[in-house]
């Protein structure tokens, strides 16, 4: 398992798995897949409560993001990335060349209307929940922040599902203004090996980006993890993989203060747990900490991101134990 990935602790289960093994043995292999696919897409529009032509199936989040940064770089936006936040932004961006900035995800509104001014040819991009600080940004904020910018915001919602407050159920509100929101279905529901991702966005500027997408959006093993995921037979699954994920991120959070004393702990929002350390911390106990965890340590915002998983789990009983 990747040790600092934010990877899906569990996978769906067995009888999950053999359903979407017997629709791939009734696939016709030797044929294309559909290039529309009308079933799944309104299995998944009717979960997040908005139409099918608002949503593009994308290989992982990764691929939403580079077709939501194409766009608006062809349309002659400059992104502006958030930081501190996902490495993958910068480098996604970068393998584009794709002109982009950096603002400071902790500002606030009125500080992003400011630069707004500045650079009003741009298209905000937000994180929320951000990794690896756990922040988010509410509805009304996006909203705001995504009129002031010409090129609108690009929202990636890859951890919401495991927010306090998540936005998707308010996503069909959020498509109103000028936004487009990427989401991973790899940590939520454990199928990162599928490389499922959704973009959504209004239906006008979904049919602009669909040219950058494969013709054959996915494969048939894709198309049937897709199906039953969103099946309302499995909607338990779907909300069990993100409750252990919460029960277990709850008591992470939980040893944390009794292993390092001082420790300021992030929001809760994603299947990570992030907090600060003291400056006058035992280098040592971050050491220790780092190779009985999954982690990673953000050293120039003295910051360490556990992922929520059994690694951890077990890691931090062990150090309390001492
Ligand atoms: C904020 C964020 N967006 C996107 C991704 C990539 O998601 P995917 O695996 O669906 O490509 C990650 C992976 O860690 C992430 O943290």
């Amino acid at each position: 398992m990747g040790s600092d990935l934010t990877e899906a602790p569990t996978e769906p289960p067995s009888d999950f798995r053999d359903d979407v093994l017997a629709k791939l043995a009734r696939a016709d292999w030797h044929r294309y897949p559909d290039r529309s696919q009308t079933v799944v897409l309104e299995k998944i529009a009717s979960c997040y409560g908005i139409s099918p032509d608002s949503i593009l199936l994308t290989r992982g989040c990764t691929e939403a993001l580079r077709v939501s940064f194409t766009a608006a770089a062809a349309e002659g936006f400059r992104l502006l990335l958030p930081a501190p936040s996902y490495f993958g932004f910068s480098l996604i961006a970068e393998s584009l060349a794709a002109p982009h900035t950096f603002y400071s995800g902790a500002d606030t509104v009125a500080v992003l209307r400011s630069a707004a001014d500045v650079t009003p040819d741009s298209t905000l991009v937000i994180c929320s929940p951000d990794n690896p600080t756990g922040e988010v940004r509410q509805n009304a904020e996006i909203e705001t922040l995504a009129h002031l910018h010409r090129g609108g915001c690009i929202v990636d919602l890859t951890y919401d599902h495991f927010a306090q407050d998540p936005l998707h159920p308010h996503l069909a509100d959020l498509l109103e203004a000028p936004v487009t929101a990427c989401l991973s279905l790899s940590k939520c529901f454990g199928v990162a090996g599928a490389r499922l991702g959704l973009l959504f966005g209004p239906p006008s500027a979904l049919e602009r980006y669909r040219h950058l997408v494969d013709p054959f959006p996915a494969d048939y093993f894709q198309l049937a993890v897709l199906d039953s995921l969103f099946d309302d037979e499995w909607k338990s699954v779907r909300e069990d993989l993100v409750h252990r994920v919460q029960r277990d991120r709850a008591l992470v959070a939980s040893l944390v203060p009794g292993i390092l004393p001082g420790a300021r702990l992030r929001e809760l929002n994603g299947n990570f747990v992030s907090f600060h350390y003291p400056d006058d911390v035992q280098p040592d106990l971050i050491k220790e900490l780092l190779r009985r965890t999954a982690s990673k340590h953000f050293r120039h915002l003295s910051l360490v991101r556990l992922t929520v998983n059994g690694m951890t789990l077990s890691g931090l009983r062990a150090m309390k134990r001492k």
